[in-house]
């Protein structure tokens, strides 16, 4: 196997990188977005000790959150403990996690003069405690032969945050600005590429073992408007991150009636939500892809008699063929009981995959 920097890589033997790369594996590979999160007690009681960006930042806390679910379950990936919005601090915006609504903002980008502002500092510099949490963590799977997962949110999720300076419903703000400033659009888009592909392949350079791109809200825009003011970023993206010669996986929400344009994008992996059964979204994204997915987060919190034929759904639809990373479509909920997600992780590794080509 070679990647883009002419170096040629061992074929990898973890079920979840096999999978990445389309290669046969015996039993699914399972991890979950949000699997270190407020579901876990040792969670819960670190974190009214440490503020969010406290427990990001300081190596040794996220490198203990980080490792907790991999002590609770037999997880086939491990991913840094961090968020896709920490990267805004250091570009000149203030982020807070407020207790009970989320991250804000508190001066969003409105204006293209506030754009222009914009500071593309490197990664190493703004970002230094996850990377070096990435290296105490690579420490400890290595020798295990866990992976570990390194992300960031892609341009558009990030740029909406920044602008909305929230959540958002209609995500109007970020539209009302791509409309009517493309040029600064792009200028934006641009600086959001650097900072994030910076960070990425330091992410790599300190030992992450396949890379996450969370596109968390690209389903806000149709097809056009993701093809004109998304796309081509994405792409600039995965192609910087080429040459690391670790997996790319792209992640999205509501992107079920663009999964072909989502796939273009460049990445290996393709991560989908439960809008679409897993092989209806396999059949779009092309089986030159491997694809990650795609349980209903809200499905763990049924009894088992419900969420066994859901999980079954999922496999079956797989059906077998590499190249299938067993995951949520969105991240686990805080309500979710422990139990259930030990109970799902088992049981995906209790079946055996009989291998079938697929039908397209
Ligand atoms: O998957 C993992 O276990 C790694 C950690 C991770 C977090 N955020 C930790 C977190 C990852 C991959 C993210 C990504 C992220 N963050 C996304 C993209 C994926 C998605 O879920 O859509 C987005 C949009 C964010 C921004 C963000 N961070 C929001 C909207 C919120 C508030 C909502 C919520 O769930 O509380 C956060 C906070 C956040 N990020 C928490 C965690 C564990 C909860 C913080 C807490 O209260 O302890």
């Amino acid at each position: 196997m070679s990647s883009d920097n002419g170096q040629t890589q061992p074929e990898p033997t973890g079920r979840f990188l096999r999978a990445c790369r389309l290669l046969p594996v015996e039993r699914t590979p399972v991890w979950l977005m949000r699997q270190a999160g407020r579901y876990m007690s040792e969670y819960r009681a670190l974190r009214e000790r440490y503020s969010m960006l406290e427990a990001i930042s300081t190596p040794e806390l996220a490198a203990e959150i980080t490792m907790q679910p991999l002590a609770a379950f037999d997880l086939d990936a491990a991913i840094i403990f961090a968020d896709i919005l920490p990267p805004l601090i250091g570009m000149g915006l203030q982020l807070d996690f407020i207790k009970g609504v989320g991250p804000r903002i508190e001066n969003p980008l409105r204006t293209t003069k506030a754009i222009d502002l914009l500071a593309v500092p490197p990664a190493v510099e703004t970002l230094a405690g996850t990377l070096e949490a990435i290296r105490l963590v690579v420490a400890e799977l290595e020798p295990r032969g866990i992976p570990l997962i390194g992300f960031a949110g892609a341009p558009f999720t990030i740029a909406s945050y920044a602008i909305e300076g929230s959540g958002s419903k209609t995500y109007a703000h970020t539209k009302a600005l791509m409309y009517s400033e493309p040029a600064a659009w792009a200028r934006l888009m641009n600086k959001l590429v650097t900072i994030t592909g910076d960070y990425l392949r330091q992410q790599a350079a300190s030992g992450a073992t396949a890379l996450q791109v969370f596109d968390s809200w690209a389903g806000a825009l149709g097809v056009q408007d993701y093809v004109r003011y998304v796309q081509p970023y994405n792409k600039m993206l995965f192609d910087m991150l080429r040459s690391t010669g670790v997996p790319l996986i792209s992640f999205s929400t509501g992107t079920s009636s663009y999964l072909c344009e989502v796939a273009d994008c460049g990445a290996d992996v393709i991560g989908v939500d439960w809008r679409l059964p897993l092989d209806c979204a396999w059949k779009q994204v092309g089986p030159d892809h491997a694809i990650q997915g795609n349980l209903d987060p809200v499905a763990l919190l049924a009894p088992w008699r419900e969420l066994q034929p859901r999980i079954d759904d999922v496999l079956q639809r797989a059906a077998g063929r590499a190249g299938h990373i067993f995951n949520l479509g969105h991240g686990i909920l805080p309500d979710t009981s422990v139990d259930s997600v030990r109970r799902l992780i088992d049981y995906v590794h209790t079946r055996e995959l009989v291998p079938t080509e697929m039908d397209t």
